[in-house]
């Protein structure tokens, strides 16, 4: 690894200076150095060499960096709580085959949101047994779905729990209950509320009653609580009172004589997308959560619960970047310089959707300091799309490297195809192996499923 002295401004490299043991809290993957060529290296692969190779842009994704976070989960969780543990992989963060296989080979189980989420896992070879099934609308095929697989679902209000006892016989479904906590998480600042104005989940003021009717529909498996009380939480205390109020839960629920078998805390871990960010480690994290579930079922008086969380973001957003080709440069006097890449909000919808702000580099001259600030554009006819505001970088040129980080998480898995841009593909690199987990989209897919009614393609200009 080839480290130059900082000058007046940051360089590309000075980002390897910063990386720390817990993945989430690392701008860049565990396994990023630079070369003798002056280009980033991730999962011992030449960044942009990947993109000669694969093409542009492309999501990178280091496999080393994704097991760590897995194992830390894994650890941190059984080393300390006396009772069982599960991590579950929301996988909505970014669900295809190799992420789902290569969650479920260190252990972890799955969190599904939708059928499709559900299939993918499954078609991974996912023990369905540690597969658990969310949504605030699920379908009845998507419910009939889960009862074929034996997984469990996660039962979010009252039309849901009606189909599943429809469903049930002969079946014993295993049914776990979310419920809206009244603790709300928004940025690093938290509120408790008696009620929460959220589409997910049972009010508190229902669980009585929800309880008292799994109590009467013997073939629903009751086994458990469920919340999830946001995202990105820098703080460790919304969990630790978390822990209180769903242990409290499952106390009323073995009064009522059913027993409490799991307790799930959600996920909700932050990462560093900025250098502002700071989150706690994933060790830290799941050790207040273990001791704080621990606790309070010790003051409750009831048995420890198998112990759940499902991160999503944490194990897989700073394990991923993007990498994209540098294209035009326009210079808007006094005002800004717009740097343009080859893609944009449709492989990166954060930027738009929730004004997210991101990092960058260029990946082929990472001793360069950075000289300039500048707006990085994406290339769709939309002036919002711009990928980042405020770009610190060396001068880019065209055809140079130009990197985003943290992009692993909820980048591929919203991505679209507008404009009809196609969607890249990514790559999982390790120890100097690079292999393609998604294909890049073809012109050919994009049609593929369209269809051209017969009195439009008779018309010669239309003909294909
Ligand atoms: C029910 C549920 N569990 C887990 C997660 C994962 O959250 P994060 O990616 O912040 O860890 C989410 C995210 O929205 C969620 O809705």
């Amino acid at each position: 690894m080839v480290l130059t002295e900082t000058t007046q401004q940051p360089a590309g490299s000075d980002f390897l200076r910063e990386i720390k043991d817990s993945p989430n809290q690392s701008l860049l993957p565990l396994t990023a150095t630079v070369n003798a060529q002056d280009h980033l290296e991730i999962g011992g692969c030449d960044v942009t060499e990947l993109v000669q190779i694969f093409g542009s842009p492309l999501y990178i994704m280091d496999e080393h960096s994704i097991r760590t976070g897995c194992a830390q989960y894994r650890d941190g969780l059984a080393n300390n709580y006396s009772g069982q543990s599960l991590v579950i992989y929301a996988s909505k963060a970014l669900n295809c085959l190799a992420i789902c296989a290569l969650v479920a080979d260190e252990g972890l189980g799955i969190d599904v949101a939708s059928g499709g989420e559900l299939y993918t896992a499954l078609q991974a070879g996912v023990d369905p047994k540690k597969i658990y099934f969310h949504g605030n609308n699920k379908s009845r095929a998507e419910l009939e779905q889960a009862l074929a697989c034996h997984c469990t679902v996660v039962a979010d209000n009252w039309l849901e729990l009606k189909t599943l006892a429809e469903l049930a016989p002969g079946k014993s479904p295993r049914v776990m209950l979310r419920i809206t906590p009244g603790i709300e998480c928004h940025t690093h600042e938290y509120i408790r509320t008696g009620h929460l104005d959220s589409k997910f989940g049972f009010d508190p003021n229902q669980v009585e009653e929800v309880l008292n009717l799994l109590r009467n529909t013997p073939s629903l498996d009751f086994v458990g609580v469920h919340a999830h009380i946001g995202s990105q939480i820098f703080e460790r205390e919304p969990h630790q009172d978390l822990a209180g109020v769903l242990v409290n839960w499952l106390k009323r629920a073995s009064e009522l004589g059913l027993p409490p078998q799991e307790l799930n805390v959600g996920g909700g871990l932050g990462i560093r997308y900025t250098e502002a960010d700071d989150p706690p480690s994933i060790g830290e994290w799941t050790a207040t959560v273990a001791q704080a579930v621990e606790q309070a079922c010790q003051q409750a008086q009831i048995n420890l619960p198998k112990l759940i969380c499902e991160p999503g973001r944490s194990l897989v957003g700073t394990t991923g970047v993007t990498a994209y080709t540098v294209g035009s440069c326009k210079e808007v006097p006094e005002t800004r310089t717009y740097i343009a890449v080859d893609g944009g909000m449709s492989d990166n919808a954060r930027p738009i959707t929730y004004e997210s702000v991101y990092r960058s580099l260029i990946a082929n001259k990472m001793s360069q300091a950075g000289t300039e600030t500048v707006s990085v554009a994406g290339k769709h006819c939309e002036s919002g799309d711009i990928l980042i505001k405020e770009a610190l970088l060396p001068p880019a040129e065209p055809e140079d490297t130009l990197l985003v980080m943290t992009t692993g998480g909820y980048g591929y898995s919203m991505a679209s195809n507008y404009n009809r841009l196609l969607r890249p593909a990514m790559v999982l690199v390790h120890e100097g192996i690079a292999d393609v987990i998604i294909q890049r989209k073809t012109y050919q897919d994009l049609i593929n499923h369209d269809r051209l009614p017969e009195r439009l393609s008779s018309n010669p200009s239309t003909t294909l």
